[in-house]
């Protein structure tokens, strides 16, 4: 995949950037919006991105494709190619968490969002946006409220925006083209990045949690897991709420 890169200045948030130039048809697939700081950037789940101006990365990639593509795959996708992207800046400790986010000491460090808007039926297109803390070194209390958090700078890492970037981009090319091209490959991809291949794992799902050895991840299957009494167990995956090794 080949990025072209827009350089924006505060915004109210990346994704919400691309999704305008979508509605316009003047977004091309590859687009990156890159803000230097977001006033509303947004998260998973209703919560809010915190994006202090020059502090952390934060970008929205505009996708267009020619078939749909399962969002769990590009949600897992953003999560590997973010999580190789880290190793490359130097930080080989970060762990992905179900879905896509990165933590690091038990704090979470980078968040990846995909988005869709029924704009265009015929042309599927989807926003997949980013955020990494680069360089902050303390966060505001009432966001340390809700959970705990980090930066690269707070992980050893010195860094700044424009190379984690870059970084980010040049993983990410590959795994989005794996995303579109063979989405299954994205699945197994993420079993090994998230270290989960024969683990023990607990698995939350809308009924519960189940406990068991991860035996299968796969777009076809979801989430497979072999139980103490040797019963296997499925959920598909876009009803599993979190995925952890025991
Ligand atoms: C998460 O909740 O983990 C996802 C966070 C995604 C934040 C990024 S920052 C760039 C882009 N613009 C937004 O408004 N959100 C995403």
């Amino acid at each position: 995949m080949e990025f072209a890169i827009h350089r924006l200045g505060t915004v109210d948030s990346t994704s919400e950037r691309a999704f305008d130039a979508l509605a316009r048809g003047a977004a091309r697939d590859g687009d990156v919006f890159v803000a230097r700081g977001q006033t509303r950037g947004r998260g998973r789940r209703g919560a809010s991105w915190h994006s202090p101006e020059g502090e952390g990365l934060y970008f929205s990639v505009a996708i267009l494709a020619r078939a749909p593509i399962p969002p769990a795959a590009l949600t897992m996708a953003a999560g590997v190619a973010m999580r190789a992207a880290l190793a490359d800046l130097g930080l080989a400790r970060a762990q992905l968490k179900w879905p896509n986010d990165l933590v690091c000491d038990g704090a979470k460090l980078c968040g990846c969002l995909v988005e869709t808007r029924g704009l265009d039926p015929e042309r599927p297109h989807y926003v997949l946006g980013i955020g990494l803390n680069v360089r902050q070194r303390e966060f505001p209390p009432e966001l340390l409220a809700e959970r705990a958090v980090t930066s690269l700078a707070l992980c050893g890492v010195e860094c700044d925006c424009e190379r984690a970037l870059d970084a980010a981009l040049s993983r990410l090319a590959e795994r989005l083209d794996e995303a579109r091209a063979a989405p299954e490959s994205t699945c197994a991809a993420y079993v090994a990045a998230a270290e989960l291949s024969g683990r023990a794992v607990r698995l939350l799902g809308p009924d519960g949690a189940l406990e068991g050895r991860l035996v299968g991840l796969s777009l076809a299957r979801g989430v497979e897991l072999e139980c103490a009494d040797r019963r296997r167990v499925a959920l598909a995956l876009e009803h599993v709420r979190a995925l952890e090794p025991q």
